[in-house]
């Protein structure tokens, strides 16, 4: 059952990277274009909206009580957090970087539902949603970093 945690966790990556690139790219055309704000685009920030969150939850609970959960581990004997370039990415610097670009991606979904002009609503979306990627893409354990890499998609080897 974990491992299926970890498995959609992993999976859960390339879909918010997708749904991301299609809005920073929607958002992009919609600002430059100064094209309406459509039902499509309100769509594209609902999935990435609910995938963050899906992908949030089951971080949570790795983080609280997975194989390095802080309540169900305890650092090595001798191990400084800060100083433990594994422990300080799983238990700090993955979650705070991914807690903050869901903040951000919830931002600029949420500039959908205001009132202020279309072309506005596009150039604070795709602000938001770009700051996000760039955060997301700083913060995952990807395959060839040293210590914390992880398989770039579900079930993969580590080389
Ligand atoms: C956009 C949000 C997130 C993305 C894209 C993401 C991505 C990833 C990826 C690709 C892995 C490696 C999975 C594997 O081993 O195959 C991972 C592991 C992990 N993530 Fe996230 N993550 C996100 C949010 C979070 C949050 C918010 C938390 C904590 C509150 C979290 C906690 C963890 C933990 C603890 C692991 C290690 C799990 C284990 O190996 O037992 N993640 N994450």
């Amino acid at each position: 059952m974990y491992n299926g945690l970890i498995h959609l966790h992993n999976f859960m990556r390339w879909v918010i990277l997708l749904l991301l690139v299609i809005a920073i790219i929607k958002a992009f055309v919609g600002m430059t274009a100064n094209r309406p704000f459509t039902k499509g685009d309100k769509q594209v920030g609902l999935f990435l909206m609910i995938s963050a969150n899906l992908t949030f939850l089951i971080g949570l609970y790795q983080w609280l009580a997975g194989r390095y959960g802080i309540l169900t581990t305890s650092l090595p004997p001798g191990t400084e957090l800060m100083k433990d370039s594994f422990y300080r990415f799983y238990w700090i610097e993955h979650p705070l970087g991914m807690i903050i670009a869901i903040a951000l991606i919830s931002i600029g979904r949420g500039q959908s539902k205001k009132n202020i002009l279309d072309i506005v609503k596009h150039k604070r979306s795709f602000w938001f949603y770009l700051i996000a990627l760039i955060v997301i893409i700083a913060t995952v354990p990807w395959p060839f970093r040293e210590a914390i890499g992880r398989p770039w998609f579900p079930g993969m080897q580590i080389q």
